[in-house]
């Protein structure tokens, strides 16, 4: 028996939407069941115009869906939406585009999108002016930023009889990109689940008057890619943050604060409960001491401002620390000296030092990369890496685990 009818059946979700191009999606349910994978098809009703339900539910050995009443008490879409593999969407129209960038859910495929933590992929169809407006472009954006793959489609005669962008890729690529993201996220380990991390991120702001604060570089993009990298991980993720222009990372519970001493608060109520504190943001080491409540006007005068330190907010809480808590704090240096960074490690009382060198070019504040030194206190996990701030994300938190590993074995 070949090797691949032997693994045990995952489910896709064929969704199939109104496109000339539907009646292809026939040939990718016969791909999808020669390569042992349970199909569902939901369509949209529209796709019913170019789609031939009897032939589908034959090829699927499936019923096939179009509304989410009358599926009964036991199936629901949310059912379905939880235990596929992947929702591939091909063709997707324009519309659907739309409505999965917007979260409508008005029909069974839409609410299925909206419902789903499967991975979802989608394989545009329409004519060339339509996948070029802004508006489409847009929503690609969007979905682009919540990790909804595209297959892009292809340069090709279509349905107008014009020739141009637009065409559905062919379903040889379709299948081949499912089957390399179904395989990516079976291979993702879930090493975090069960585990609640407490993740700061981005600057904080201290007022001096109404309009006015004092604030840092910091855009945040650390700290949110180890949110991500965390949910994705399995953790129960809750992210105190600074102010950023960020979209959230998706299934964090979300904490948006603007001083150091909010962000004080929100951590110190959250921390005890924590496994693991990444304090990634970079707190205002300094606060005014009063701030006007109004805006200081001019008045032909200098103007000095008295500044007072703020609290030390990691330093604060690994003093509360519990046994089996692991500590990662960040240092944001323009020279990175050994000797100075084990000391920091020692002062603020954490298990793991990131320092980065924000003189570097290309790297640390408000860059997509960074370069981080990484310390311990028997120097056991101490490296240097360099890369995608998204990659470093996995990276340290290998490194926390490895430290907890340790710690245990101890
Ligand atoms: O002392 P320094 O600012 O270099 O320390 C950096 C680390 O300490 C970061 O993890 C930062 O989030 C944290 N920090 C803090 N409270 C402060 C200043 C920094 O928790 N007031």
């Amino acid at each position: 028996m070949a090797a691949n009818t032997v693994r045990e059946k995952k489910l896709v979700i064929l969704g199939v939407t109104a496109s000339i191009a539907a009646h292809r999606a026939l040939d990718l349910i016969r791909l999808l069941k020669a390569g042992n994978y349970d199909v569902k098809v939901v369509a949209t009703e529209n796709a019913l115009h170019f789609f031939p339900k009897e032939t589908a539910e034959v090829f699927s050995g499936n019923t096939l869906e179009t509304s989410a009443y009358g599926l009964g008490p036991r199936v629901s879409h949310v059912e379905w939406a939880q235990g596929a593999s992947a929702v591939l969407i091909a063709p997707a129209s324009a519309d659907f585009i739309a409505k999965m960038a917007l979260g409508l859910a008005d029909d069974l495929l839409s609410t299925i999108c909206l419902a789903s933590s499967a991975r979802i992929l989608f394989a545009p169809a329409m004519e060339e002016r339509m996948y070029t407006h802004p508006a489409t472009r847009a929503h690609l954006s969007t979905l682009k930023s919540w990790n909804v793959q595209e297959i892009p489609p292809e340069t090709g005669s279509l349905a107008s009889g014009r020739s141009g962008i637009g065409r559905m890729a062919g379903v040889e690529t379709i299948y081949a990109a499912l089957q390399k993201s179904i395989e990516a996220s079976s291979s993702d380990s879930r090493d975090l689940l069960g585990k609640k991390v407490l993740i700061s991120a981005g600057p904080t702001f201290e007022p001096i008057d109404q309009v006015r604060f004092i604030g840092n570089r910091s855009s945040g993009k650390m700290g949110y890619a180890l949110a991500e990298a965390a949910i994705r991980r399995g953790a129960a993720v809750t992210v105190v943050s600074g102010p950023v222009s960020l979209i959230p990372p998706s299934g964090a519970n979300m904490i948006c604060v603007e001083t150091a001493r909010e962000m004080q608060d929100a951590l110190s109520i959250h921390f005890h409960s924590a496994d693991i504190l990444i304090m990634a943001a970079a707190v205002s080491d300094y606060t005014t001491e009063n701030s006007f409540s109004q805006k200081k006007k001019k008045d032909g005068q200098d103007w000095h401002l008295h500044l007072k330190e703020n609290p030390d907010i990691l330093a604060t809480l690994a003093k509360s620390r519990r046994p089996g808590q692991t500590i990662m704090g960040f240092a944001a240096e323009t020279s990175l000296v050994k000797k100075d960074l084990q000391d920091k490690l020692l002062r603020k009382g954490v298990d793991l030092l990131a320092a980065n060198n924000i003189s570097e070019a290309g790297s640390g504040f408000g860059s997509d990369n960074n370069t981080i030194s990484l310390i311990d206190h028997d120097d056991s996990l101490s490296e240097e890496k360099s890369g995608k701030k998204k990659d470093l994300a996995d990276w340290l938190i290998d490194k926390i685990l490895l430290h907890r590993a340790r710690s245990l074995t101890q």
